[in-house]
């Protein structure tokens, strides 16, 4: 067998499990357009934040197994398989951009043209129902004069891999979905996964196009739904003194029909995909005429959470003009540099809005939040720097490297010793009897 792969689209997705592909020894082209990251990449450093990605990139390309380029054409000439992993942005009206998969699936498909050998094209990216087959396949049949099914492939397979923890998860994921266009399609997609898992290939499940397009949509909606549900018995827990929330998530969990994952109360969820793929299927929703009440609900909830971090701040500090905040992570979650939808941004706008002076720090994401709030906060260098002389500190990404610090050091450091915890990984008894502490989801 031996599938030579290509993956049009280095991000997260496209870049991760390119290079796990080539980590497997399987041949592996990674393509995009921008020809500064295709050069980072070659010259072995990783163009974006993700653990170990650095040094598999350079393990790879050593090894001969991975390289990248900017041709579409003859990375299709070169491989078996092309897996379109290109991102697919929120517009305005909550519905989602398609201009990078249709300019790919144009590439393919001019490049399909000319080869004579078979091949595959396959769907990563998160697109609503109905796009691969109504959307992508013509393209794919009209800028390549071929028929999809008799002289080339199609098949959709979503991506579940989380930033920070993309290897670990390519590697390692509970099932796999092949939307297929036909059955060979999908059982030439199945044939790879089951090379390249061998014995440790997980459930794979093979439905036809827009089933698979869905699942995707769904299970982020899900999981989205069980962190806005947290949050609102957190909402509840906070107004009922002698309650915890991360008890009641603790036992919650141990129901094996909920499951303690995505049970963690804070600040509410942001990233590149959940807050992009609710609205987009609430779109795909309406545009159905069915009004998804609850998933709207769940994004309502959403954006009111991080304001709870403000209002917990206030009720210690009661005026929060010319105070100076310390932001402890900025990132929206930890082990990622990226800020896209982080919850930091509108909680630090809401605390300029109210006169506050900002100071914060996150390790990885600094220079992507100089970006945003440009010199509107003040930048610190370590946790430690952040906190000092601060009125109060608000946890807002739970880097590992800030929950070792001690009630101690920020009695040390700050002018006033209060801190509010909107992730949740302090103990409260602990900093409860020695600052003046509030937490999300705290009865006090
Ligand atoms: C998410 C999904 O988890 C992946 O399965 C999916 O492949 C990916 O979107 C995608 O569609 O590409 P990701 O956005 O990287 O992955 O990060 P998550 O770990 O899911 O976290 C998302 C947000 O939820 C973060 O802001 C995190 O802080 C928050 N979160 C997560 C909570 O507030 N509580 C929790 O218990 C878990």
């Amino acid at each position: 067998m031996g599938y030579k792969i290509s993956s049009f689209g280095l991000g997260y997705v496209g870049l991760c499990s390119a290079l796990c592909f080539a980590d497997k020894n399987f041949t592996s082209i990674g393509v995009d357009i921008d020809q500064e990251k295709v050069q980072t990449i070659i010259e072995g450093r990783s163009p974006i934040y993700e653990p170990s990605l650095h040094t598999l990139l350079q393990e790879c390309l050593d090894r001969g197994t991975f390289r990248c380029s900017t041709n579409p054409c003859e990375a299709v000439m070169e491989s078996d398989i092309s897996f379109i992993t290109v991102g697919t942005p929120g517009l305005p009206n909550g519905s989602i951009d398609l201009t990078y998969i249709r300019q790919v699936a144009r590439d393919i498909g001019k490049a399909l043209k000319e080869k004579s050998s078979y091949h595959l094209v396959v769907v990563k990216s998160t697109v609503p129902p109905g796009t691969t087959e109504k959307k992508i396949k013509p393209i794919l049949e009209t800028h390549s004069g071929k028929r999809c099914g008799t002289d080339f492939d199609l098949c959709i397979n979503p991506e579940f891999l989380r930033e920070g923890s993309a290897l670990h998860d390519t590697l390692n994921p509970d099932r796999i979905v092949i939307g297929e266009y036909d059955k060979k399609s999908g059982d030439i997609l199945e044939a790879l996964y089951r090379d390249f898992y061998k014995e440790k290939t997980p459930p794979i499940v093979r439905t036809n196009l827009p089933t698979a397009e869905l699942i995707k949509y769904a299970s982020n909606a899900f999981l989205a739904a069980k962190i806005s549900f947290i949050n609102t018995i957190a909402n509840i827990c906070e107004k009922t003194p002698g309650v915890d929330i991360t008890t009641i998530a603790k036992v919650m969990g141990l129901d094996r029909r909920i499951s303690p994952h995505f049970l963690n109360a804070g600040l509410g969820y942001g990233g590149s995909c959940f807050p992009k793929d609710l609205k987009a299927l609430i779109a795909y929703s309406k545009k159905l005429s069915y009004t998804p009440e609850l998933l709207q609900a769940v994004e309502n909830i959403n954006e009111t959470q991080p304001y709870k971090a403000v209002l917990l701040c206030k009720n210690l500090l009661s005026d929060l003009k010319n105070k100076k905040i310390a932001i402890l992570g900025l990132a929206f979650k930890p082990n990622t540099d990226d800020m896209r939808e982080a919850r930091s941004i509108p909680i630090i706008n809401q605390l300029l809005k109210e006169g506050a002076n900002v100071t914060a720090y996150d390790p990885a994401a600094l220079e992507n939040a100089k970006f945003i709030f440009k010199n509107k906060i003040e930048y610190a260098s370590s946790a430690a720097d952040c906190i000092k002389n601060a009125d109060c500190g608000i946890l807002v990404t739970e880097w590992k490297e800030f929950k070792k610090l001690t009630p101690e050091d920020f009695i040390q450091n700050m002018k006033q010793s209060i801190l509010i915890d909107g992730r949740r990984i302090y103990n409260p008894e602990e900093f409860g009897k020695k600052l003046k502490f509030a937490a999300i989801g705290l009865g006090s």
